[in-house]
C-alpha cells in the first residue's frame, strides 16, 4: 500500500469524523457504542481541524483518508474558541437532557456541555494532540512519520511543549507515546497525562 502525509484540506472533515469513531474505544472501534456516529469527532477530532489546519496532517492510501494527527499550539486559546465559537451551536443541537442519560452519547453530550478545560500541564507544555490510524495503517512506523510532522508543525509555531492524555485501556497507544519519547507526568483514575518539551 501507498502512504503519504499530507496537510488538511476541508474536504477531509468527513474522513476525520469517521477515523475519530473507529478508534475511539481505546484505540478500537467504537461505533457499536455510538447511536450518534459524529458526538466523539464533534468533541475529540473536528475542532481542530476547523480551529487549526495548519496543524492538522492526514494520512492516506488509495482508499482515502487513514489517519490523521491533530492539536492547538495553545490550549489555553483553544479552551476560549471552544466556549466562544465552536460549542454552542453543539449545545443547541444536542440539548442537555438526552433519552437516555447512561447512554455514551449522552457522556458526550455532557462534555459538550461542560466544556473543554485546560490540562494543569498546559502552562509549561502549551499544545496538545490527538492521534488517530485506521487499523490497516498500524504499525508499520507511520504513527512515528505522523508525529514528527505535527512536532515539526508545532516548533515551526514557537510551542515551547506539548502535552496529551491517554486512557489506562489503551496500552499499544502508551507504548507508542514513550517510544516516540513523551514523558509520563501524571497517573489519573482514567488514565496518564504524558508531556514533550519542544
Ligand atoms: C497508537 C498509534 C498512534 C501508534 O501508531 P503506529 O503507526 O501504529 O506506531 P508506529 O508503527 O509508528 O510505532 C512507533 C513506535 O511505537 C511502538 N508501538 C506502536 N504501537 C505499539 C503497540 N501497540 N505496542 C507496543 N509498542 C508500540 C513501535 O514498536 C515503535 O517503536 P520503535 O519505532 O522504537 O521500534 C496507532 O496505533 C493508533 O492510531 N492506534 C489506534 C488509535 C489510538 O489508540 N490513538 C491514541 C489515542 S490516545
Amino acid at each position: 500500500m501507498d502512504f503519504a502525509i499530507r496537510p488538511y484540506v476541508p474536504t477531509d472533515l468527513p474522513d476525520l469524523y469517521k477515523i475519530c469513531l473507529l478508534t475511539g474505544d481505546s484505540g478500537a472501534d467504537a461505533s457499536q457504542l455510538y447511536r450518534d456516529p459524529d458526538l466523539l469527532g464533534h468533541f475529540y477530532a473536528a475542532p481542530y481541524a476547523v480551529h487549526e489546519p495548519d496543524l492538522t496532517f492526514v494520512l492516506t492510501d488509495e482508499e482515502g483518508g487513514c489517519g490523521y494527527v491533530l492539536g492547538c499550539r495553545d490550549s489555553h486559546e483553544f479552551a476560549g474558541w471552544m466556549e466562544a465559537e465552536w460549542l454552542p451551536p453543539l449545545r443547541l443541537k444536542y440539548p442537555l437532557l438526552p433519552a437516555d442519560p447512561t447512554s455514551k452519547d449522552a457522556a458526550m453530550i455532557r462534555l459538550i456541555h461542560k466544556g473543554y478545560t485546560p490540562s494543569r500541564w498546559a502552562d509549561l507544555y502549551p499544545a496538545h494532540l490527538h492521534i488517530d490510524l485506521l487499523p490497516r495503517a498500524q504499525g508499520r512506523g507511520l504513527g512515528r512519520k505522523l508525529m514528527e510532522v505535527f512536532l515539526g508543525g508545532l516548533r515551526e509555531k514557537g510551542a515551547g511543549g506539548v502535552h496529551l492524555g491517554v486512557g489506562r485501556r489503551n496500552a499499544g497507544a502508551v507504548a507508542f507515546y514513550e517510544r516516540v519519547g513523551f514523558v509520563r507526568l501524571q497517573e489519573f483514575p482514567w488514565g496518564y497525562e504524558y508531556g514533550l518539551r519542544l
